[in-house]
């Protein structure tokens, strides 16, 4: 190779060195083909099991550091024309090829696949279109067992899909207003398998193209073990799962988001506190069963209507989720609720999103005051807010 065109190269590769760096979580492989008439030569820099950056050429392995990179592919270019050199990382590729004593570079999306329909009827069954799509994230709906080997998004997960991918729709345009410049961390609380995580790793890294950072907890053992194998065999390094009560938790670093999807009982009010606590901008959970409200209330002025109790448990119902809201309102945060897919597919539907807007606010905390008196309840809630 021209002694030029390798200097306009080892410019490029130094990029590319930084973004091995940078992008470390995210980072796959390189592959390299040198060119020389008829003949070529392919070369791969990848991370072993070890968690070594590995640069193999004719089947011989070397240890190399990220700076060595740009070396190794120039010395082992001296005895070719040309060559070409795709960067992969989770969500964006980057194609550079030497051409005519030029380098030119393309970036391209790493799931820039035409949306797969073909493969599963699932998207025409329900009528939507899907946010994370068939034929886009395969490897994940396959690893998080929404779909099959064959491809097919499976008749029984056809209603967590839905639940999953309607989350991810209601919470975007949140993830775009929280996420700013900066990368996201989000704390998952009660995660169980961790379904929803990886899909919105999946969503924020690979589609918004942002960088993002999880931390999942669950008290079972069993569920951190299963998470961290799915974490480890679709290559995300950007998940750290602690088995640990959610009243426990510390975080070493900020806390911009705190997701619970169906935390039973008061699992749901310990998330809603880490978020408070951590001063999270965000916090979206689907609460999940709770008998805690239903035990504590009595509402003389109503006891014709309780005496019932199915309408006693309907309207406790109401009752925890309008004090949870109370609550975060009185510590600062604009508060809605939405029935965010069909009863029918889970009666537990209602999405509580809370963004922080202001510090504490008195006249919702003494509505809630009011209310915690007249109804006679002590909700877990406010002794975990300390209020
Ligand atoms: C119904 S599962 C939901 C799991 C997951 N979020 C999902 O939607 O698939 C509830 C989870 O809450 C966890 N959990 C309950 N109390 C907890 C606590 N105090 N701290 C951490 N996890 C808890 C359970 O171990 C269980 O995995």
């Amino acid at each position: 190779m021209q002694k030029n065109l390798e200097d306009k190269l080892f410019q490029i590769l130094k990029i590319i060195e930084t973004k091995v760096e940078e992008n470390a979580d995210y980072f796959k492989s390189i592959t390299i083909e040198f060119y020389k008439t008829d003949k070529v030569q392919k070369a791969e820099v990848y991370i072993n099991s070890n968690n070594e950056l590995i640069f193999e050429m004719k089947k011989i392995k070397k240890i190399i550091n990220r700076y060595e990179i740009a070396l190794h592919i120039i010395e082992n270019s001296k005895s070719y024309e040309n060559c070409s050199i795709k960067y992969m990382e989770r969500g964006s590729n980057m194609l550079v090829w030497t051409e005519k004593g030029n380098v030119k570079v393309k970036n391209t999306e790493a799931n820039n696949i035409e949306q797969n329909i073909a493969h599963s009827d699932v998207g025409t069954r329900s009528n939507r279109n899907y946010i994370i799509k068939v034929g886009e994230a395969d490897d994940l709906l396959k690893e998080i067992g929404i779909m099959n080997h064959e491809g097919r998004v499976r008749n029984d997960m056809i209603r967590k899909y839905n639940q999953i991918d309607h989350f991810v729709e209601l919470i975007d345009p949140l993830l775009k207003e929280i996420s700013d410049k900066e990368n996201i961390n989000i704390l998952d609380c009660a995660c169980g398998k961790s379904y929803l995580s990886f899909v919105l790793n999946f969503y924020i890294k690979e589609k918004l193209k942002k960088q993002c950072n999880f931390v999942c907890i669950d008290i079972s053992e069993n569920v951190i073990q299963a998470s961290k194998k799915m974490a480890q065999n679709l290559n995300y390094k950007n998940m750290e799962f602690v088995q640990m009560d959610i009243q426990n938790y510390q975080p070493d670093k900020r806390i911009d988001l705190v997701i619970s999807l169906h935390g039973c009982d008061i699992a749901t009010d310990m998330a809603m506190a880490a978020g408070v606590r951590f001063d999270a901008k965000a916090i979206v959970v689907v609460p999940c069963c709770h008998s805690e409200i239903l035990n504590q209330y009595d509402f003389p002025l109503l006891k014709e209507v309780i005496k019932h109790g199915v309408l006693k448990a309907r309207m406790a119902d109401v009752l925890t989720e309008g004090i949870r809201i109370l609550l975060l309102e009185s510590m600062g945060y604009e508060v809605s609720i939405v029935e965010y897919i069909s009863p029918l597919d889970t009666p537990k539907n209602l999405l509580i999103k809370a963004i922080k807007r202001s510090g504490r606010n008195k006249k919702s905390y003494d509505e809630y005051i009011k209310l915690k008196e007249v109804l006679d309840i002590n909700p877990s809630l406010a002794r975990l807010l300390n209020i």
